[in-house]
């Protein structure tokens, strides 16, 4: 499917300079959005994987049917103060920005394959935060999937080594 005519380009948002893909308009199309879903579950097949990881907010929107259609669990991966448990953290940079991300220590077994999945790979700041957490863990990073890559930003150059799925390039 052609995934790109149902993103919404919007420009110098959320600074001038910056044209923002809204992934909203493409969630709001049933067909699109279970299409989407559907591609990367296939993929996550191929890779047999035991969970789910997603870094907030949109991470949750890809991963989350995700790991209900493989019926396997769902990790989250919050900002700082907002996992209720024991965590571990990681600093990591933003395209706009800096943060802190958590997951909660129990939250993957050593061994464990996972599937990290995000809206969009920008500079691969989050996925590159997402993957020290999994892999502090002790699970084993089988693949990435992404709606978006940001192919100018060259993001993919921190997941060499690792297995990549984008379902749409800009
Ligand atoms: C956005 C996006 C990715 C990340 C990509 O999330 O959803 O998680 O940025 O950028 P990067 O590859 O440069 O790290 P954001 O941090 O804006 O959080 P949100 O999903 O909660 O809005």
């Amino acid at each position: 499917m052609d995934y790109k005519k149902y993103i919404t380009v919007v420009e110098d948002w959320p600074k001038e300079g910056i044209r923002f893909k809204d992934i909203t308009t493409l969630m709001d199309n049933g067909t699109a959005y279970k299409s989407a879903i559907n591609d990367i579950v296939e993929y996550a097949k191929k890779l047999e994987i035991d969970i789910v990881v997603g870094p907030e907010a949109r991470g949750f929107i890809i991963g989350c049917p995700v790991s209900y259609a493989l019926e396997i669990g769902f990790a989250p991966v919050r900002k700082e103060g907002k996992l209720p448990r024991e965590v571990i953290k990681v600093d990591y940079g933003l395209e706009y920005g800096k943060d802190v991300l958590t997951i909660h220590k129990d939250a993957i077994r050593p061994g464990q394959r996972v599937l990290i999945t995000d809206d969009l790979l920008a500079t691969g700041g989050t996925i590159e935060a997402t993957i020290k957490l999994v892999e502090e863990l002790g699970g084993v990073v089988a693949g990435c999937a992404f709606l978006i890559e940001l192919t100018y930003l060259n993001g993919r150059d921190k997941l060499n080594g690792y297995d990549v799925l984008t379902l749409m390039q800009y």
